[in-house]
C-alpha cells in the first residue's frame, strides 16, 4: 500500500526521503516519487518501478532542498506510470497521498470548469488543485490545505509542501494512518514509525479527521473541527536499523525460519510455562467470554484464514456459537449481534480498511471489540477494546507467513482460556492444552530441516497450471491458506477445498496434469479425508499428502508425501502451516518470481 514521508530539515533531504520510502517497501508499491522545494520552487522526480529506479533518476538529476515529501504508490486510479506517480504538484504546491478520495469526480469537474487542467489519471490530483485553487482565493498554504482535505471524502492520508513557504509541511489523516516525528531541529510524517525511526524515535500518531502543520521543527496538530488538539508524544520501538534479511535470499524465508523464535515469543507472553496454564489476556477479557453469547470473527485474507481455525478451536474447546465472515462483507451485510456478543478481528497491520470498518460498526453495535494483531500502535489495535498482541515482529514479505502462525498461537491460548472461562476445559484440560502449545516451536524448529526435500517437491508443483489442496477441520482453512499462498507468489492458479466438498464438483477438475495437495494430520478427520484422497487418486490424480509417519504409512502409495512430527492433533494448524508455505516459497522461486513483492499485492492495504 502507499507510503508517505516527509521531512522539515536543515540539511538536504532527498536522501533521507528515498531511506524512509525504502523503510516502507514492505507495504508493496509500483512507482515512487519525491519532491523539494529548491529556493522555494518546487521540483520533483518521479518513476515507475521499484525505488533503484527512482535512485537512478536522482543520479542523473539530484534533487537539493531542506524540505520536502516521498511516496511509494500503490495503483488504484490509473497505471503505474511516471504521470501518475506522486507527488502530484501545480505550480503553488506539490501532495503525496494514501487511499482513495471518492469524491475526485465531482471536485475534478469542478476545479476543470474553473480552468484547472489535470496531467494524471488519479484521485490524488484533485487535492493539489484544490489546495491552489484556494490559496487563489487568498487563504494561507496551512489554511487552504485545512478547507482543502475538509471537502475531501474517502479514507485517506495526505502530506504537502508549498511553493515560497520553506520548512512548512502540512499533513492530515482521514482512514489512513499519518504519524508525526518530533526531533530538535527538524520534524517528519510518515505512514508509520517504522518508516521515521531511522530519524526519530518520539512519535504522535494522528488521531481522525486530525490536521498536523509543521513549520521548522514546531508541530501543531488541529482535531476535525480545528481546533488545537494535544497529542501524546509516544516513545516508539521501531527499530532505526533497516531491517535485513539475515543471510536469506528472500524477507518471506527469513520469516518462514524465524517461526519458533517469534511463536515462542507470542506463547511466551500467554502461557505461563510454570503452570502451564494461560496467564495473560486483555483486562475484561475472561469475563466477557464468560458470558459471551456468540463470538464473531472477521479478517481479511491470511488472517481470515487463521479466524477460521479459531473458530473450530472456540467451538470445540469454549463451546461458544461462532459466526465467522470476511470483513468485506460482515461490514456491508448489516449483521444481527446478540446482546453480550464478543467480535474479533485478526490482523497483522492493524491497517486493514476493512476489518477496521468490521470492527468499528460491531463495536457501534454493542459488542465487547477484540483484536489479535502484529503492529501495538496500529489503528486496530487502538480502537479495539481488549488487544491479543502477536510478536512476529515487522513482517516485510508479502506474503504472511510468520503472523500468521503467531495469529494461530494468540488464538488458540485466546480459545484455552475460552473453555476455562466457560467451565467447559478443567484443570486437567489446560494443562494438557498448554503443555502441547508449548511444544509448538520445538516442533516447527525440527521440521524447517527438511526443506531441501520440499525444494524438490515444489520444483516438480512448479511444472502445474493449476493446484488443489484440501483439508478437513482445521486442515480445510490451511488448504484455502495454501492455496492463497501458492498463488500470490508463485502465480500458479490453485484452490483450497473442504476434503468432503470435493465430489460435490471440483473432483472434475482431476487429471494427471494436477496435482492436489492433501492436508491430512493423523487426528480423526484422517480416515475421511484419506477416503476423499482415493477417490481422487482413482480419477489419476497425483497426490502430495502432508501428514506424520502414522498416516503416511496408512495412506499407501501416493506421488509424494511430506512428513510433519506427530504431535497432540490440537496443534497441527500451527505445524502444517510450515509445509505448505515452504512449497509455495519454493514453487514460486521455482518460477523465477518477486517472492517478497509479488505483482499486484500491497502489504497493507488500507482501501476497501
Ligand atoms: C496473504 C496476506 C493477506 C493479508 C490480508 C490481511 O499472504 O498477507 O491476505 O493476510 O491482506 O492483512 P492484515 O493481516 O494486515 O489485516
Amino acid at each position: 500500500m502507499c507510503g508517505i514521508i516527509g521531512i522539515v530539515g536543515q540539511s538536504n533531504v532527498a536522501d533521507r526521503l528515498v531511506d524512509g520510502l525504502k523503510r516502507m517497501e514492505y507495504r508493496g508499491y509500483d512507482s515512487a516519487g519525491i519532491a523539494t522545494l529548491e529556493d522555494g520552487e518546487i521540483s520533483r522526480r518521479r518513476s515507475p518501478g521499484k525505488l533503484n529506479k527512482l535512485g537512478a533518476v536522482l543520479e542523473q538529476k539530484p534533487l537539493h532542498g531542506h524540505t520536502g515529501i516521498g511516496h511509494t504508490r500503490w495503483a488504484t486510479h490509473g497505471a503505474p506510470t511516471e504521470c501518475n506517480a506522486h507527488p502530484h504538484a501545480t505550480a503553488r504546491v506539490a501532495i503525496v497521498h494514501n487511499g482513495i478520495i471518492e469524491n475526485f469526480r465531482e471536485l475534478k469537474s469542478e476545479l476543470e470548469a474553473k480552468g484547472h487542467s489535470f496531467e494524471s489519471e488519479t484521485d490524488s490530483e484533485v487535492a493539489a488543485h484544490l489546495v491552489t485553487d484556494l490559496m487563489g482565493q487568498g487563504l494561507a498554504p496551512d489554511e487552504a490545505a485545512k478547507q482543502a482535505v475538509a471537502r475531501l471524502t474517502g479514507a485517506y492520508s495526505i502530506a504537502m509542501i508549498f511553493k515560497d513557504h520553506e520548512g512548512l509541511l502540512v499533513g492530515a489523516r482521514k482512514g489512513a494512518p499519518l504519524a508525526v516525528g518530533h526531533a530538535d531541529t527538524e520534524a517528519y510524517i510518515g505512514s508509520d514509525a517504522f518508516a521515521l525511526a531511522p530519524f526519530t524515535n518520539r512519535v504522535t500518531y494522528l488521531e481522525e479527521g486530525d490536521v498536523v502543520v509543521i513549520r521548522g521543527p514546531q508541530v501543531s496538530i488541529f482535531d476535525a473541527a480545528g481546533r488545537p488538539a494535544n497529542r501524546e508524544i509516544k516513545i516508539t520501538t521501531a527499530s532505526a536499523a533497516l531491517v535485513d534479511k539475515a543471510g536469506h535470499s528472500h524477507f518471506m524465508a527469513k520469516e518462514i525460519h524465524e517461526q519458533p523464535e517469534v511463536v515462542g515469543h507470542t506463547l511466551a507472553h500467554y502461557l505461563d510455562p510454570a503452570g502451564p496454564v494461560v496467564r495473560r489476556l486483555g483486562v475484561g477479557l475472561r469475563p466477557a467470554l464468560a458470558k459471551a453469547s456468540r463470538l464473531t470473527i472477521s479478517a481479511c485474507g491470511t488472517a481470515f484464514y487463521a479466524g477460521m481455525v479459531g473458530k473450530y478451536w472456540f467451538e470445540k474447546l469454549g463451546r461458544i456459537a461462532v459466526e465467522i465472515d470476511v470483513a468485506s462483507e460482515l461490514r456491508y451485510r448489516d449483521p444481527v449481534y446478540p446482546d453480550h456478543g464478543v467480535a474479533l478481528f485478526v490482523s497483522q497491520s492493524g491497517e486493514t480498511a476493512d476489518t477496521l470498518a468490521a470492527l468499528r460498526d460491531a463495536k457501534a453495535k454493542g459488542q465487547t471489540t477484540i483484536a489479535v494483531v502484529n503492529v501495538a500502535e496500529s489503528s486496530i489495535a487502538r480502537e479495539a477494546d481488549i488487544v491479543l498482541p502477536t510478536y512476529a515482529g515487522p513482517e516485510i514479505g508479502v506474503a504472511s507467513t510468520k503472523a500468521f502462525t503467531c495469529q494461530l498461537a494468540a488464538l488458540a491460548s485466546f480459545a484455552i482460556a475460552a473453555g476455562v472461562a466457560r467451565g467447559h476445559l478443567s484443570a486437567e484440560d489446560e494443562k494438557k492444552l498448554c503443555a502441547s502449545l508449548l511444544e509448538t516451536p520445538r516442533h516447527i524448529a525440527e521440521f524447517l530441516k527438511q526443506e531441501p526435500a520440499i525444494k524438490l517437491v515444489a520444483e516438480e508443483i512448479a511444472k502445474a497450471r493449476d493446484v488443489l489442496y484440501m483439508g478437513r477441520g482445521p486442515s480445510y482453512p490451511l488448504a484455502l491458506e495454501g492455496a492463497l499462498k501458492l498463488k500470490e507468489i508463485s502465480y500458479i492458479h490453485a484452490e483450497g477445498y473442504a476434503a468432503g466438498e470435493m465430489k460435490h464438483g471440483p473432483i472434475a477438475l482431476i487429471d494427471e496434469a494436477v496435482p492436489i495437495i492433501v492436508i491430512a494430520p493423523h487426528d480423526h478427520h484422517f480416515e475421511k479425508t484419506i477416503s476423499n484422497m482415493q477417490e481422487v487418486m482413482a480419477r489419476g490424480g497425483k497426490v502430495l499428502l502432508i501428514s506424520d509417519r502414522e498416516g503416511i504409512e496408512k495412506a499407501g502409495k501416493v506421488w509424494a508425501s511430506i512428513e510433519v512430527p506427530t504431535t497432540n492433533a490440537f496443534i497441527t494448524p500451527l505445524l502444517y502451516a510450515i509445509p505448505v508455505q515452504l512449497l509455495a516459497y519454493y514453487a514460486a522461486i521455482a518460477k523465477g518470481t518477486d517472492v517478497d513483492q509479488p505483482r499486484n499485492l500491497a502489504k497493507s492495504v488500507t482501501v476497501e
